[in-house]
């Protein structure tokens, strides 16, 4: 017997690259829904429409003095829902000339950039086709070059997990100068939707954000492991950014390092989205139980004592499978608020 909790939010994950957008151009393949637009212009006809914009500009300027290259903001788009952007995250999508955006970047967020903006999908997915990093840094050095103020949309934070401290690094290295906005990273975004605090006295002293997924060599495996080892501490909370692959190891890991195989944890598929699922399982039964629901990336897993404080763990542990059917449970964060509220309002006004 299997729980998932399902929870109705306004937002969602799965952006539809804008490959078919009158302004988008696609670099990579992908397992994106995709919006039904009419054909678009590729990014290299986006790079000549930049540099043609540019050559007038200078000419009516009549200048000989060569124009500055544009900005690179690295912009952090929190877990999904839109409502978790920074004000000046979206003060940039209203004046952006370029935006390079991710995987993990949801189609409302992408409704709310300004309809002038010329858009490139970028995203990677796991074991598909899809883009280079190189590519992308490449990507953002052209359009920066042509004088163009870029936004590099990214899933969370830009520095978490997201690889903008590469893009940062490159560019900078080439002249352009790059600016970061901070995003809410899913760790945070997750924990406050579930009422998991990450810290909590007598409970957590410190939190590891660790990842599941390292690149292809023996020194980085090595690495990770060490890191997991350490992390089996009963007073840590441990977050794991893409680690459904590796879960039944990385499991193995904490608990042959001492971890109690009673620690409480939860894992949560795109949270903070109408499509959020979530299940909750002591770790000894927890591996079993995400692989029987199917969770999907992308997932983020929250393990230690601080899961079980969630006014949601008990339904989270609950049983939920009828005909190998999830049956969504009742409904956790916001939507639980908004309904208090409207009772509370009723309320008020009888
Ligand atoms: C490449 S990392 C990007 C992390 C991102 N920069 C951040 O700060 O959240 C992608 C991983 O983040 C986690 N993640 C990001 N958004 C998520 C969401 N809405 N729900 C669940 N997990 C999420 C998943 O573990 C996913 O595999």
């Amino acid at each position: 017997m299997v729980g998932a909790i399902g929870c109705e939010r306004s937002s969602s994950l799965g952006p539809g690259p804008s490959e078919g957008s009158p302004r988008g151009a696609h670099l990579g393949t992908t397992w994106h829904r995709h919006r039904s637009l009419p054909a678009a212009p590729s990014w290299t006809d986006v790079v000549s429409l930049l540099r043609e914009r540019r050559s007038s500009s200078d000419e009516a300027a009549s200048t000989s003095t060569p124009a500055a290259p544009g900005q690179v903001f690295l912009v952090g788009t929190g877990p999904g829902d839109p409502s978790l952007l920074t004000l000046r995250a979206v003060q940039l999508m209203q004046t952006a000339d370029v935006v390079l955006y991710d995987r993990l970047v949801s189609d409302d967020i992408l409704q709310m950039i300004h309809p002038g903006a010329r858009m490139v999908y970028v995203g990677k997915a796991k074991g598909m086709h899809s883009s280079k990093q190189e590519d992308i840094h490449d990507l953002l050095l052209q359009f920066a070059e042509e004088g163009a103020t870029v936004l590099r949309l990214k899933g969370g934070d830009p520095y978490v997990f997201g690889r903008g401290g590469e893009e940062l690094e490159y560019l900078e290295s080439r002249g352009i100068r790059v600016w970061c906005v901070p995003g809410i990273t899913a760790a945070a975004g997750i924990c406050a939707e579930l009422g998991i605090p990450m810290t909590h006295r007598g409970v957590a002293t410190s939190v590891r954000f660790l990842t599941g997924h390292v690149r292809d060599a023996p020194e980085a495996q090595a690495q990770l492991d060490e890191c997991i080892s350490v992390a089996s501490d009963p007073h840590t909370t441990l977050v794991v950014y893409m680690g459904l692959t590796k879960l039944r190891e990385l499991v193995a890991t904490l608990t042959r390092n001492g971890l109690d195989p009673a620690t409480p944890a939860v894992a949560v598929e795109r949270g903070t989205t109408v499509h959020q699922r979530a299940v909750g399982a002591p770790l000894n039964e927890f591996v079993d139980k995400v692989e029987r629901v199917g969770l999907q990336s992308p997932t983020l897993l929250v393990i230690g004592g601080v899961c079980a404080l969630s006014p949601h763990y008990p339904e989270l542990l609950a049983s939920e499978v009828i005909d190998g059917q999830i049956v969504p449970r009742p409904r956790v964060g916001r939507q639980l608020l908004s309904e208090a509220q409207d009772r509370e309002g009723e309320g008020t006004l009888a």
